[in-house]
């Protein structure tokens, strides 16, 4: 098979490298990609996500078997419904299904409908009748961006002032754009946070292994929230029992309930999750797979990947299988900055004297001589561990011995785990 891989990111280096280990496979091209992912099988395109046109044209010439979409961004923007028409093989979920992830409005309208457990809410366009609902309820509360803001949308507000300042950035001074001239103000739910992935077709569900985010910026979960800086995979302190109540009562009902929309989903939908003390609910969808998340599942995977989005494509029965026991850990370096404005073209660290971890690039760029970085989160390694202890040791054992400066990463990824 040749795989086209549509991103940039660490996911889809992540993506790109379990397709390039099937044996099926013989090439993955990934558009635009990143200097990091390039290997004996992995290529990248210079192609732009936002070029649909060239990307089908790429794959009628090259015989694309299929194309994946990482991102979300040309989810949303149709290019599934774009390379169907053009009889091209896609995975992932068309447009009108994407809004799922593409407006927080549509998903809270949609768990109300079908009865998905969730934050109660309430929807805004007034900056006035925005203030009087929080003073009207108190902090803490959450306030959301309803578009899309690169996981920055969101302000979780200990006091009211907090509260109104972000209404009064997104309704007023249009800091998130047409993204936040609609706001959803929520619920504060207190609780552990995981993210359960699954591969969806219609009303069919495979859920993968449970994982846990860390999005805050900096150590003990303070700072301004990021895209996510760093991940594990499975959450062990999270019970079986739980995580099967949500795929049948969380997971299952979303799949059904898009097809009774008349928005079919197929493609990797992404439920984050929050076990409160009333039970598991819902905090966020997205129509892709996350980002660390995925660098960190992924790797766990042991069925052949490459066929089993190519059955999914063909209404076959996939083969799913995640190994079981141990821990895989990744922990994300970011840019100095990040996620405010950051300095673009610093030199990366020589990896030669990594031992027990693999790096998974994002945010690099050739430079003169070697990569440099270009964006907010530049890597991330991943290492696995019979517990977290020694999954923590191997990564942050390599982390030490690298050059980081200009760079920081958080240094407490997974320590929930322990002291929950
Ligand atoms: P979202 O983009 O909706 O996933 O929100 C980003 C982050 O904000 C989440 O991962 C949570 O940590 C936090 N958050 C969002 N909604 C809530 C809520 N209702 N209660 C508590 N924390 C929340
Ligand atoms: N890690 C969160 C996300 O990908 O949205």
């Amino acid at each position: 098979m040749k795989i086209l891989v549509i991103g940039s990111g660490g996911r889809e280096h992540a993506i790109a490298k379990k397709l390039s280990e099937s044996q099926t496979v013989e090439k993955v091209f990934v558009a635009p990609g990143n200097a990091g992912m390039q290997s004996k099988k992995i290529e990248t395109v210079m192609i732009k996500e936002s070029k649909f046109d060239q990307l089908i044209e790429f794959a009628k010439e090259n015989e694309i078997t299929y194309t994946f979409v990482g991102p979300e961004i040309p989810l949303m923007k149709g290019i599934v419904d774009a390379f169907e028409e053009s009889g091209q093989r896609i995975f992932g979920p068309s447009k009108a299904a994407a809004i799922i992830e593409g407006s927080k409005d549509f998903a809270k309208q949609l768990m109300v409908k079908y009865e998905i457990p969730t934050a109660k809410h309430q929807t805004f366009t007034e900056l006035e009748a925005a203030k009087a609902y929080v003073l009207k309820v108190g902090a803490p509360i959450v306030v959301k961006a309803d578009g899309l803001a690169a996981g920055k949308g969101v302000v979780v507000a200990e006091t009211v002032e907090e509260a109104i300042d972000a209404l009064t950035d997104m309704l007023e001074d249009n800091v998130f754009g047409a993204s936040g001239s609609r706001v959803v103000i929520e619920e504060f739910l207190d609780g552990q946070e995981f993210s359960l992935l699954s591969f969806v077709d219609g009303e069919k569900v495979w859920p993968m292994v449970i994982s846990q985010d860390h999005k805050r910026a900096f150590d003990d979960d303070k700072g301004p929230n990021t895209g996510g800086m760093g991940a594990y995979a499975p959450v062990p302190q999270l019970r079986d029992a739980m995580v099967q109540k949500a795929v049948e009562e969380i997971v299952k009902p979303t799949a059904s309930g898009m097809v009774q929309e008349g928005r079919y989903f197929r493609g990797i939908l992404y439920t984050g999750l929050i076990a409160t003390k009333e039970g598991v609910k819902v905090i966020e969808f997205n129509a892709r797979f996350g980002d660390p998340e995925t660098q960190v599942v992924l790797p766990r995977l042991e069925s052949d990947f490459a066929l089993l989005i190519d059955a999914i494509l063909d209404g076959r029965e996939p083969t799913v299988h995640f190994r079981e026991g141990g821990i895989t850990l990744g922990v994300v370096v970011a840019s100095d900055g990040y996620p405010g404005s950051v300095e673009n073209g610093v030199k990366l660290p020589d990896f030669s004297t990594l031992e027990s971890s693999q790096p998974i690039f994002a945010g690099v760029k050739e430079g003169v001589d070697g990569l440099v970085s270009n964006g907010g989160r530049v890597f991330l390694l991943v290492a696995e561990g019979k517990d977290m202890k020694e999954a923590q040791k191997k990564i942050y054992t390599d982390l030490a011995k690298l050059n980081l400066s200009g760079f920081y990463y958080r240094k407490d990824i997974g320590n929930k785990s322990l002291f929950y």
